[in-house]
């Protein structure tokens, strides 16, 4: 399968900045058939971002979104307004689920919004560290990817993409926070297994399955060469085109 390297760059950039930064990763990425680069930017830089987008090299993404189409939701875009503008959207991320408060429902509901409007879910799990520490991680992850997944159809599961970030390894320096191979090996096959158990094998194994948190050009081999990883989604190392850049080429590297 194709490998997808995912920038989310979070509240980070102005528009100019934005801009700027998407100039430089537009120059120096070479397109390649195995690997997929999308970048997730704020929702106030998509759409200036689309003027000079070379879609062949980089796709966007939103962070987030809106499940309502339209109407009085003060602050809020929805995926029909997003619709056109982008082709993936993060969904689920940790940083909406808790310092936002979004619900399961409002979870279920965006993912099937995201498809309704053409737009590919990236759907975002994982576990905090209590619920690592109470060894309820499989519990989380099946809770999130069935809840997360519950009005998808067996002929749309393809259009999604899984990404396992255990809460706890999310930008960390400290080593023993950063996920080692193992733990996302863990998790990334009892997805796998779970998506098998929901939708059959043949679809399954057609979902990519991402791994992020605390990802830099040093790691990033480690987690790629992990049986069912397919992707990683990175937030710090995004915004420094150098290391971006670095783990794109670690990436054809590991599919060629
Ligand atoms: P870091 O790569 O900064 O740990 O962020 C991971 C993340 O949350 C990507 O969505």
């Amino acid at each position: 399968m194709k490998l997808y390297i995912v920038g989310n760059w979070k509240m980070n950039f102005s528009v100019g900045e934005a801009s700027v930064y998407l100039h430089k990763l537009q120059q120096k990425i070479r397109t390649s058939k195995e690997v997929g680069v999308i970048i997730a930017p704020p929702s106030i830089a998509l759409q200036p971002l689309t003027l000079q987008l070379d879609p062949k090299k980089i796709k966007l993404a939103s962070q987030n979104g809106n499940y309502h189409d339209f109407g009085a939701y003060t602050g809020e875009v929805s995926y029909t307004q997003l619709r056109g503008l982008v082709d993936y959207a993060i969904i689920g991320h940790s940083e909406r689920r808790y310092l936002f408060c979004e619900t399961d429902k409002d979870i279920r509901e965006s993912v099937a919004a995201a498809i309704r409007n053409q737009i590919a879910p990236i759907l975002c799990l994982g576990e905090t560290e209590v619920e690592r520490t109470f060894g309820e991680t499989r519990d989380v992850l099946r809770d999130q990817l069935v809840g997360g997944l519950s009005q998808v159809a067996v002929e749309d599961l393809p259009k999604v993409m899984v990404a396992y970030e255990p809460v706890w390894a999310i930008s960390t320096t400290t080593s023993a926070k950063i996920a080692s191979p193992d733990d996302v090996s863990d998790a990334v096959q009892f997805l796998r297994q779970t998506l098998t158990d929901l939708y059959g094998a043949t679809i399954a194994k057609k979902v990519p399955l991402l791994y992020g948190g605390s990802v830099k050009p040093a790691n990033a081999g480690a987690y790629l060469t992990i049986p069912e990883v397919n992707g990683l989604l990175i937030g710090g190392a995004s915004l420094i085109a150098e290391q971006f850049l670095g783990i794109i080429e670690t990436a054809k590297r590991v599919a060629s």
